[in-house]
């Protein structure tokens, strides 16, 4: 075993591929519906919004997809991302167990998010794409994008839901900085944004109704604009196993291999893309690492949602996806990781999940600000409030191995920073944090407004 603290690969051993789980999937892909007709979406319907490239990504089940050489150079800005051992925390906990930390908040947007923003803008660009359309919860998403569009000299309209837009000021300069436009949604930029606004001029928004605007720009924008989206579908997920490809070598550098890896889990992109490569290593060559996806109690969409279809936003114009659910028309508690509030769940993560393949549990804020806190004291990152959720059980693992006098080796992603998230950290600081759990009866409620598909659920 190894005495190091960083794991470090250096440029030339950045992967020359990304891993597409699709074909490995032990359990049957489920269709993806037009939100209108509720039949299977054609090629011509998604090519309105997403340039050929990228659908095809959606629908491939080849193993290994080549990363163009253009997005290459570009993710050499900041790839490949140390691997560290949490040294510190160890300590600090008093545990036998060996924790290590992907950490993707050292990409220049601060998170994950540009794995998947620099292709997308890049597959765009060659299809002749001028603009693209967005939302953003956190400002992370918008942030990668930004910097993306910039790279490939696209224009870009990032649709920010209001609470964070309020509470983030400086996410939406640093869009601005990189050269997007960006706007508090819900916005009286399109008809579903006027409407919810006619109804209620306080809206929050949510990352539903953000979708709704960005996809309503780019349909109705005679095709000079298409729309991006940060998480959920097969070729975010499949961009972002860039984040394990990595972790799988640096591990080896390590002489461990992780037990459990942790990741937390908005639409699912970080857990998937540090995750999936090892899911690949258990179906394929008989490892046995536990995966767990780590989500809020205030959105808890895998742990308590349905398993069934529903609508991708809330204005029903996205199309409709089996998932685990809280309903397409959720409006989140104002809670302080934003990048987690979304209703839904990747449909990959939701079937592996439902299948057995992959743990999910969730968390309440207060605790997930103790672990966030105290990593930030050890370790010295302060860590998005996103990415705090899989330190909290990461810590969890620690201190069970800890009780159970077990050697265990945990990997968790480190998915941001949270330098821009201070105010969330003063709340905490201050005592003011509370926590919340999302009620049952709400869920309950929400399932009437699920579109009766005719295909079994
Ligand atoms: C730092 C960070 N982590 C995690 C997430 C959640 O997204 P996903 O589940 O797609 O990784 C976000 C979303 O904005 C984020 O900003």
């Amino acid at each position: 075993m190894s005495e190091k603290t960083r794991f470090l690969l250096s440029e030339s051993d950045l992967p020359r591929f990304w891993y597409n789980i699709g074909a490995d999937m032990p359990v049957p892909p489920t269709p993806v519906l037009h939100p209108q007709t509720m039949q299977p979406v054609t090629p011509e319907f998604l090519g309105v919004l997403f340039p050929m490239d990228l659908i095809l990504q959606e629908i491939s089940t080849e193993r290994h997809i080549e990363i163009p050489e253009e997005v290459r150079e570009i993710y050499k800005l900041y790839r490949p991302t140390p691997l560290i051992r949490a040294r510190r925390l160890e300590k600090a906990l008093g545990t036998p167990a060996h924790i290590y930390y992907k950490h993707e908040g050292v990409s220049p947007a601060g998170s994950h998010k540009p794995n998947t923003a620099i292709p997308q803008a890049f597959y765009n660009k060659i299809a002749g794409t001028r603009a693209l359309t967005t939302e953003t919860g956190a400002g992370q998403w918008g942030s990668a994008l930004a910097l993306a569009c910039n790279f490939f000299e696209m224009d870009l309209e990032v649709y920010m839901v209001k609470v964070s837009y309020d509470a983030k000021p400086y996410r939406r300069v640093m869009m601005e900085t990189y050269g997007a436009q960006v706007f508090a949604s819900p916005t009286d930029r399109t008809n579903y944004g006027r409407s919810l606004i006619a109804q209620e001029p306080n809206n929050p928004g949510s990352l539903g109704i953000a979708i709704s605007e960005a996809v309503e720009v780019a349909a109705t924008s005679n095709g000079t604009k298409k729309y991006s989206l940060g998480s959920v579908l097969n070729h975010v997920l499949t961009h972002q196993s860039i984040i394990g490809e990595e972790a799988l070598k640096q591990m080896e550098m390590s002489d461990e291999y992780p037990d459990v890896v942790i990741g937390c889990v908005g639409g699912g992109s970080n857990f998937a893309g540090i995750a999936f490569p090892f899911l690949r290593e258990n179906l394929r060559n008989g490892t046995k690492t536990r995966l767990v996806a780590v989500e809020p109690t205030a959105t808890p969409s895998l742990t308590k949602g349905l398993y069934t279809f529903d609508y991708g936003d809330s204005a029903r114009m996205a199309p409709i996806v089996k998932m685990h659910t809280l309903g397409h028309d959720f409006l989140p508690p104002p809670i302080h990781a934003g990048g987690l509030r979304y209703h839904g769940m990747a449909p990959r993560i939701c079937a592996l999940h439902h299948a057995g393949y992959i743990d999910a549990v969730a968390v309440h804020q207060l605790a997930t600000f103790d672990a966030a806190v105290l990593f930030a004291r050890n370790e010295g990152v302060i860590p998005a409030p996103e990415s705090a959720h899989a330190i909290r059980i990461a810590i969890d693992e620690a201190l069970d191995a800890k009780a159970k006098g077990e050697k265990r080796v945990i990997l968790f992603n480190l998915s941001g920073h949270g330098n821009f998230d201070m105010s969330a950290y003063q709340s905490y600081l201050s005592g003011q944090l509370v926590d919340y759990e999302y009620p049952r009866e709400e869920i309950e409620r929400a399932m009437s407004t699920l579109p009766q598909v005719a295909l079994e659920a």
